[in-house]
């Protein structure tokens, strides 16, 4: 009886992941249907508007997943998540890709497989135009403001200082502007965005101190099917000029508004 129930068990799960795997054609879990993940806290790449490119949703990235889906003929679809839950949501098949101006690092690289780099950004500091600091070892007394997960807070750890973590880019800024904290270490592009947005900040550069950082789209590990198109897509818009374009015309609209 208990090896009936057994047997039985495992013939359900065979059929349950056949159906699951029959639902993974064309490399998404629904065939018809891109779906993304993002955390839309991050302009130029990813942020809500009335007007988006795909729904609500707009940015460099935004526009770089609807033509990857329509490419392929399929429909996309955006879930707007946090972004420390991303890979997870990735693991567990909520969403067929991750586009969200993610570095492909090595400690990602474990766990998801990155497609060709589409964009190349670096760390910088953004800090009070009357600001001492001029170089990352400046930081050793200050307050430091990095955003949770981002690999701006890995490398503020690597260097050994102590910092504090916001959930938003958005946030950690602010208290810069009130005086709260003395630098916010995060991506390049964001960063020219956050101070086109904030009178009286600038951005410090250290090319010594941090690496240059290579956005990439994550997809599940393995899953050459959907890696494939994305790479193509992807290659196509770099040699066409379009990501290019798309780069230019979202940061000037962002930093205008
Ligand atoms: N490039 C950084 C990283 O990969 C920050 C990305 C933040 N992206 C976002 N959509 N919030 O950690």
């Amino acid at each position: 009886m208990k090896k009936a129930t057994k047997v039985l068990t495992l013939a359900l799960a065979v059929v349950m992941l056949t159906g699951v795997l029959t639902a993974c054609g064309g490399g998404s879990k629904n065939g018809d249907t891109l779906t993304f993940g993002t955390n839309a806290e991050f302009p130029p790449f990813e942020f809500v508007t009335s007007n988006g490119v795909i729904g609500e949703y707009d940015g460099i990235d935004m526009a770089i997943a609807k033509q990857i889906a329509d490419a392929n003929g399929m429909t996309v679809a955006i879930e707007n998540m946090e972004f420390d839950s991303l890979l997870v949501a990735l693991q567990n098949g909520q969403i067929d890709a991750v586009i969200a101006g993610m570095t492909a690092t090595d400690e990602r690289r474990e766990t998801v497989d990155f497609s060709t780099t589409y964009y190349t950004a670096t760390q910088v500091m953004i800090v009070k135009e009357d600001s001492d600091i001029t170089k990352a070892t400046d930081m050793a007394d200050k307050k430091i403001c990095v955003v949770q997960g981002y690999t701006g807070e890995v490398c503020v750890q690597g260097m050994g200082y102590s910092y504090e973590a916001f959930k938003k880019g958005t946030e950690a800024v602010l208290e810069l502007v009130n005086g709260k904290c003395d630098v916010v270490v995060i991506d390049s592009a964001t960063a020219q965005k956050y101070v086109g947005d904030n009178e009286g900040l600038k951005i410090v550069e250290d090319a010594s101190a941090f690496e240059s950082e290579e956005y990439a789209i994550a997809v599940q590990k393995g899953n050459t099917e959907l890696l494939d198109k994305i790479n193509a897509s992807i290659e196509k818009m770099l040699s066409d000029g379009t990501i290019n374009e798309l780069a230019v015309k979202y940061t000037e609209e962002t930093s205008a508004e």
